[in-house]
């Protein structure tokens, strides 16, 4: 009789596979951890979440950045939303945190009132952050992808944890790769996450100013920018010094929908940021923003699935972390180093 060795080793192998995507912590998350605790979490999390996109139309990018800014350093727990005392200086005063928007922090405290009130001390503001960045993406256009629940608000925010796991504009394509992989992100998502980023919302002038003034010696612009582009961003821009909050829209085509033309605007050289460009110049990411410019179904299947992945980052569970009762502060102060 034939051993059913390599059988049982192949089917452990696609086991090991299908599971090797998803880091262990999240076995833990389930789809409807609230459906017993808090049965309007879902169209309590729509309404406030539809009401503020509706009446400030900054809020999906402003959430999607917070919520990739949250993920990437020390897990998807809300550290991010903790204000700084005078004891600690928090995520979100840290210099790269600086421009992260303010619409953003303002939805999940809406939606952490409503749900006290329906169900107090239940529910996360990491789970909020998680299903309000998610339902903003789709009201903007993206596509859904689901998040499963139950992470735990995280303990601790320094704001010196920043720095070191993401990525400024100006980074390398070694720097980013390795951020990304380094929290179970493959090249191909690291593509589709940025493009999905930044086909909504804005950039600050400082970000790209480098590109557009006093270049290098012998150019006054980056070359790999389209010269009309870099016209229009020099004219906008000539003020930023005065002005910092001067900004322009990521995708400037379609600046409000989360569609593929953030890849097409870069094939064009009308990518704001040097880190985006370097995805085109890059011979590791070049065939994925190609392949993302002419197929969208590609782009949103591979953002989605990142996105679930980028939702269980580092997360914490049981005693490993509490539902905060507000999100800008631990229930007990800590002080920490
Ligand atoms: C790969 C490396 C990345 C770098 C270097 C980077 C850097 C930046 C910078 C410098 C800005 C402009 C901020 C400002 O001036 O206000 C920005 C905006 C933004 N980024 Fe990224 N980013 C990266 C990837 C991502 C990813 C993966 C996401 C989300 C999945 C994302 C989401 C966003 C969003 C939504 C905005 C617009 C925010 C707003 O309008 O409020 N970025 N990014």
């Amino acid at each position: 009789m034939a051993s059913p060795f390599p059988f049982l080793l192949s089917l452990l192998l696609l086991l090991l596979a299908s599971l090797s995507s998803l880091p262990d912590s999240s076995a833990h998350l389930t789809l409807d951890y609230y459906a017993k605790t808090c049965p309007k979490f879902d169209q309590i999390m729509q309404e406030t979440t539809t009401s503020k996109q509706m009446s400030n139309p900054t809020t999906a990018a402003a959430a999607l950045r917070v919520f990739f800014h949250d993920c990437m350093v020390d897990g998807c727990d809300a550290s991010v939303l903790v204000a700084s005392t005078s004891l600690s200086k928090a995520e979100r005063d840290s210099d790269l945190n600086e421009a992260l928007a303010g619409d953003a922090f303002d939805v999940v405290t809406r939606a952490k009132n409503a749900l006290e009130l329906a169900c107090p001390g239940v529910v996360s503001c990491a789970d909020i952050l998680a299903v309000a960045t998610r339902n903003l993406v789709k009201y903007v256009g993206g596509p859904f992808f689901k998040v499963r629940l139950g992470r735990k608000d995280g303990r601790e925010s320094v704001a010196s944890h920043v720095e070191i796991n993401l990525p400024r504009a100006n980074a390398s394509m070694d720097q980013m790769i390795d951020m990304f992989t380094s929290k179970g992100l493959t090249v191909e998502e690291l593509v589709a996450l940025t493009g999905g980023g930044h086909t909504i919302g804005f950039t600050h002038c400082k970000e790209f100013s480098n590109r557009i003034f006093n270049f290098s010696s012998t150019s006054e612009v980056d070359p790999s920018l389209n010269p009309k582009f870099a016209d229009r961003l020099r004219q906008m821009c000539a003020n930023y010094h005065k002005n910092p909050a001067i900004a322009a829209f990521n995708d400037p085509l379609s600046p409000g929908t989360f569609d593929n033309l953030f890849f097409k605007n870069l094939l064009n050289g009308m990518g704001l940021l040097a880190s985006d460009q370097i995805l085109v110049a890059d011979p590791r990411t070049k065939p994925l923003v190609e392949l993302y410019a002419r197929n969208q179904t590609v782009f949103f299947e591979t953002f989605a699935r990142a996105m679930e992945k980028t939702s269980v980052i580092g997360i914490k569970t049981g005693r490993h972390g509490e539902v905060r009762a507000q999100c800008d502060r631990f229930n007990t102060v800590r002080s920490q180093s």
